[in-house]
């Protein structure tokens, strides 16, 4: 039975007991500030356990592209040691949403793995939490396990959390015992069921959701009882292609062989082919995070991938590829699991390049970072020590780039620990900058007090064709500032999809509210509001969107879809929504592409957008399924979560994607469209902000005024601006050298009126004077006058240049070699004595400070300087 096989039983099974499948979520969390990366099949159900959004259907069944990398749930330790955790895997799951709960998940689980998987029973093992008779007796009834493989565990094996806060509860997981060295537990096989034992392995893990943990650790009852169940399907796979490692499947071999043939190395399945294990598992993370949106970074979720993709290139190394290689790796990852995650397909060249332009800038530091390394290690060793100080790890981790478990891992192989505490330390004003970007939050529906006014069905959106309703106040949240109100019906556009809340009025004859922002929880839209004027009753109310506002949105927003399809035209069909902001001023698009774009692209760009509204043509907007949507090509935008129906924007046959959001009736309504700016925002990704109707034509006509101007000024048309502008340049420039050189004839005039000012010092002829230059160049060139003119001496000269003190000294070469005076000692000396310093050459040096009422002693004190040197 191949993977593929495996994974569709697995949801036919289910399917035929009418669950529904849903689509794997990306394993960037959608909307979920608590997560940074997708850890469980159940996390994209997190609202309906919560009650903040109503499930679709009571029963669910998918495969879940999974990462494990951070957070409550880590096993980047494990990885490649033991042949069965992975930092990315798929979690086979089967959902009840408040319909059945612990004796189907138990039964059909028990038939999944003996009736149709054959599994054999003995050498299956159930443990429950210790507390929860009654799955250890649902065991014992509903099934046919042996009496003695049904295990009781506590808070550790058995109660499962996804995170620090978030939906919960006992679980009951299955183990099978792998076979192997029978003597390992005697006639007790049982004692090695959570031992990290090689006999045993966990297979499924069947919870029974039933509390919330908040943020304070306080447990409270959800209103219903779910069952949330999980299957490692890699470590399924195995066991029923009976193989003894999850490498050895057809998930990982093809990705095994691209690394030995790249290498030239052959993987072996012991210790030796840890380096290929790593690898393996290490692009499979790398290639499904970045095609689902998380790109290498310095902070939060894209420093995990940074880790993981240095981790794997430093593997490389041990294996000889010095070079680049992990992007070589992406097109087997995606021919193994293409066809189960299909928008894998799409992305293959951009997780290329995203991977190559990493490694190669990693490889710039990693053979010095590794001599460094070496270098550490020999001198700690020398100092008789086990232990890498923290600076050490600190500086690889600051100028060598190697993250502190890279380093962890290499001094470990090496049989070193490293001073973890003291690198914490030194990383602390980083680590301050990185929680602040990751800073995880927790919404606020969950321990919100909303008054319910009525309990029926509230927050029907009719915002796409109505911008005013007669409605009523379905729930009403006030604190001291705000009054948050939940309508039946609404003609307001919750912030969703890149495209802000609307904002407006909700009145009655008694009051007035002024609703400030729109936003989504769940399932409800959710109103901010603040009183406006009379007093807060809850009689029908009328709705109202403000119209112009909206229209400035929606201009922004239909712009958006076709500026996404003129940037594919133009640079290529890799160019990808990396995400959007629409508001009333301006939209903001940031899209994946590796140069800046030229101005004749930007020009090209604008050209098309203006073209596609000139067009004229109406959005078709229709509902249509997921799967039929993409058939018909359009495009969706990985940061969102879609549904089964989706919505489907078309403007004529030039831009189709998915959308929720509100548009335009006809391409012509936004009137005109300009390109304000295009810039880098993060390896990969640009953003380009424009402007489209009233601010387009607003910020043309400030340029014209600015135009006219300027033309105004330099008495020209418009075509000869730039010449003559750049005519008057040049003459500024020359200008500019006429006056440097008027300036120093005129400092060299002085030159004439000072040169009889200097006296005979030991034998030298000194001379030290304070002149007006106008910048520290113009002193210099003084200086070499000075010394022409003296043939023989030395001479200092200061000045004062807005408001510091400078000074040059100058020293003939026959001074230099007779008595030992270097311009650079004694400027070194004048210009502490300014608060500042200085240094140069024997022949010319120069000074500057910070205290310009000394210069005057300075440049008195020369005299004697000298003469004390001279002894
Ligand atoms: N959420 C549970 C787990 O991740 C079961 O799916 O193990």
């Amino acid at each position: 039975m191949t993977s593929q096989e495996i994974r569709n039983q697995f949801i036919t099974f289910f399917q035929d007991k009418n669950h529904k499948f849903v689509r794997s979520a990306g394993v960037v969390p959608f909307d979920d500030p608590t997560l940074l990366f997708t850890n469980a099949g159940m996390n994209q159900f997190k609202g309906i356990f919560l009650e903040t959004e109503t499930a679709g259907h009571p029963r669910a069944v998918n495969s879940q592209k999974c990462i494990r990398v951070s957070g409550k749930h880590n096993d980047l330790e494990e990885v490649g040691r033991d042949t069965y955790h992975h930092t990315f895997f798929e979690m086979l799951g089967n959902w009840s949403f408040g319909d059945y709960y612990k004796t189907e998940a138990i039964q059909w689980a028990w038939e999944l793995f003996t009736d149709v998987w054959k599994i054999p029973k003995d050498k299956l093992y159930a443990t429950v939490y210790k507390d929860d008779d009654e799955a250890f007796e649902l065991w014992e009834t509903l099934t046919d396990i042996p009496r003695e493989n049904i295990l009781r565990f506590g808070n550790k094996d058995n109660f499962w959390e996804m995170g620090e806060t978030g939906p919960c509860g006992p679980c009951s997981e299955i183990h099978v015992d792998i076979g192997g060295d029978p003597a390992i537990h005697g006639s007790h096989p049982e004692l090695g069921v959570n031992t990290d034992s090689p006999r045993f392995m966990e297979l499924w893990n069947l919870v029974f959701i039933q509390y919330f943990r908040d943020q304070s650790g306080e447990l409270t009852e959800l209103p219903n009882k779910h069952v949330d169940t999980g299957a490692g399907l890699e470590r399924v796979v195995a066991y029923l292609q009976g193989k003894d490692s999850n490498y050895d499947t057809d998930l990982f071999t093809p990705i095994l062989d691209e690394i030995s043939s790249l290498s030239g190395i052959a993987y072996e399945p012991d210790e030796k082919g840890m380096a290929h294990r790593v690898i393996a598992d290490h692009i499979r993370m790398l290639t499904f995070s970045i095609s689902d949106g998380a790109l290498p970074s310095n902070d939060g979720r894209g420093y995990v991938l940074r880790r993981i993709l240095r981790r794997a290139a430093r593997y490389g190394r041990n294996l000889g590829m010095n070079d680049a290689f992990l992007y070589k790796l992406v097109p087997t990852v995606v021919s193994v699991m293409g066809d189960a995650y299909p928008e894998l397909n799409e992305r293959v060249a951009f997780i290329q390049k995203v991977i190559k332009s990493e490694e190669d800038s990693f490889s710039q530091t990693l053979g010095r970072g590794l001599q460094i390394f070496s270098g550490i290690i020999k001198d700690t060793k020398a100092a008789g020590q086990t232990t890498l100080s923290g600076q050490d790890v600190f500086k690889l981790y600051d100028t060598f780039g190697f993250p502190v478990d890279l380093t962890s891992l290499m001094a470990d192989e090496e049989g070193f620990d490293v001073d973890l505490e003291a690198f914490e330390n030194l990383m602390k004003s980083q680590r301050e900058k990185a929680r602040e970007a990751t800073q995880l939050k927790q919404t606020h529906t969950q321990d919100s007090q909303w008054e319910i006014l009525n309990a029926g069905a509230h927050s029907e959106f009719l915002g796409y064709t109505h911008p005013k309703l007669d409605t009523s106040i379905a729930q009403v949240l006030k604190s001291d500032k705000n009054i948050d109100v939940i309508l039946t019906q609404t003609p307001f556009y919750a912030e969703s999809g890149g495209q802000v809340g609307d904002t407006g009025r909700i009145y009655n004859a008694k009051m007035e509210l002024e609703v400030l922002d729109t936003r989504r929880e769940g399932d409800s839209i959710v109103h901010a509001t603040k009183l406006f004027s009379g007093e807060f009753n809850t009689d029908p109310v009328i709705a109202v969107i403000d119209s112009q506002r909206r229209k400035a949105i929606v201009r922004n927003h239909s712009a958006t879809h076709l500026l996404n399809a003129a940037l594919r035209k133009i640079l290529g069909d890799h160019v990808k929504q990396a995400g959007s902001l629409v508001d009333a001023t301006h939209l903001r698009f940031d899209f994946n592409h590796f140069e800046k774009m030229t101005p004749a692209e930007i020009s090209e760009a604008e050209r098309l957008v203006n073209a596609e509204i000139r067009e004229n043509n109406f959005a078709s907007i229709r509902n249509m399924s997921f799967d039929e949507a993409k058939t018909e090509g359009a495009l969706a935008f990985f940061g969102e979560k879609y549904g089964d129906e989706v919505r489907t924007v078309k403007f004529g046959e030039y831009s189709h994607e998915l959308c929720g959001g509100v548009h335009v009736q006809a391409t012509g309504d936004i009137g005109f469209f300009r390109i304000e700016s295009e810039a880098a925002i993060a390896a990969g990704v640009r953003r380009i902000e424009a402007v489209t109707g009233k601010v387009a034509e607003e910020n043309a006509r400030l340029e014209r005024e600015t135009i006219n101007q300027l033309r105004h000024l330099l008495t020209s048309d418009v075509e000869d601006l730039g010449s003559k502008t750049q005519h008057l340049l040049d003459e500024k420039k020359a200008l500019e050298k006429q006056v440097k050189v008027l300036s120093f004839d005129q400092a060299a005039s002085i030159l004439s009126d000072i040169l009889g000012n200097s006296k005979s010092i030991g034998g030298v002829n000194v001379l030290s004077e304070i002149v007006e230059v106008p910048d520290t160049e113009a002193l210099k060139d003084l200086g070499s006058e000075l010394i022409r003119q003296m043939k023989s001496g030395l001479g200092v000269l200061g000045t004062v240049i807005e408001g510091s003190p400078y000074v040059v000294c100058v020293v003939s070469d026959d001074v230099i070699a007779q008595h030992k005076l270097k311009a650079g000692d004694i400027v070194r000396e004048l210009g502490q004595k300014l608060g500042g310093g200085g240094g140069g050459k024997p022949q010319l040096a120069t000074a500057g400070g910070k205290d310009a009422a000394a210069l005057k002693t300075v440049i008195a004190g020369v005299f004697d300087l000298i003469g004390d040197r001279l002894g």
